[in-house]
């Protein structure tokens, strides 16, 4: 099973959506695919249709043997979904180990999905570290502004003591430039920038750039899918191209 984390420890930067897009990218593509909320907000739980009573994504991080009876069938596809009391999570994981439970709950039930996408909250907590150690690979989205250049240099130290210290095989696959506008001349500036962080974290920015596009928030409102909502749309064609340039079939 291949588990991508959607990461950035800065607010509203497009985590959720592109999570999103990419996980129903790859289930239109035929993946066994399953996505896990980690984020207290519940926005992957809510565009799916799931429900938050329970002990979900939560359940799993104390207990990991619990993974598979906290997979919810939805028909937007298969969800480890969030809880409001995710939000206590760095207080309620503190046993030695911590960080491997995501790992171990995932183990259990790799041999049943070709993906696992997992969405993260907006913070270097005990969840986005779980994340990094059970992922194969992260993205990160990012718009093109000087803050979220700023909060990437930050980001990557995380990603390097995870590396030391927990998950020395974790690559970070690229980072994803969203709501992108090309006619603004600051943000073709800052996106060359961010070309030169991702080359000093040893990755790459990805080639396919998310465009400021409407029906994707109109999508989330609906409850649907951006392919279903809006095929004809910026947002499905350019996150189309990011599905391929992930799958190496561009
Ligand atoms: N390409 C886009 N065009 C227009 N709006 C977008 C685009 N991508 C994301 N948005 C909107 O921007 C807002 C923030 O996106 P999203 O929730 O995906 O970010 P996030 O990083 O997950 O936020 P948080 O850190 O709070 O979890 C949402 O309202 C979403 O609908
Ligand atoms: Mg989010």
């Amino acid at each position: 099973m291949n588990t991508i984390a959607v990461i950035n420890q800065k607010g509203g930067v497009g985590k959720s959506t592109t999570a999103l897009a990419i996980g129903a990218g790859l289930i239109l593509k035929g993946y066994r695919t399953l996505f896990i909320d980690l984020d207290a907000q519940g926005n992957l739980t809510y565009t799916l249709g799931a429900t938050t009573k329970g002990y979900n994504a939560l359940g799993v991080l104390q207990r990991p043997e619990t993974a598979r009876e906290e997979i919810q069938h939805t028909k937007q596809g298969d969800i480890i979904a969030s809880s409001p009391a995710l939000a206590g999570a760095d207080t309620l994981i503190t046993q030695t180990g911590k960080e491997y439970r995501l790992k171990e709950a995932l183990e259990t039930i790799a041999g049943e999905y070709d993906y696992c996408i997992i969405d993260t909250p907006p913070a270097l907590g005990i969840i986005t570290i779980n994340a990094l150690t059970a992922c194969t690979g992260a993205i990160i989205p990012s718009q093109a502004d000087i803050y979220s250049l700023q909060g990437i240099s930050q980001l990557n130290s995380t990603i390097e003591t995870v590396r030391k210290y927990c998950n020395p095989s974790l690559s970070i696959m690229g980072i994803v430039l969203t709501r992108f506008n090309g006619r603004s001349i600051i943000r073709r500036e800052v996106a060359e920038m961010l070309e030169q962080t991702a080359e000093q974290l040893h990755t790459k920015l990805f080639k396919s750039r998310i465009r400021e596009c409407t029906a994707l928030v109109e999508a989330q409102a609906t409850k649907q899918s951006i392919y279903k909502y809006s095929p004809k749309s910026n947002a499905t064609a350019d996150y189309k191209a990011l599905v391929n340039e992930i799958l190496g079939e561009e």
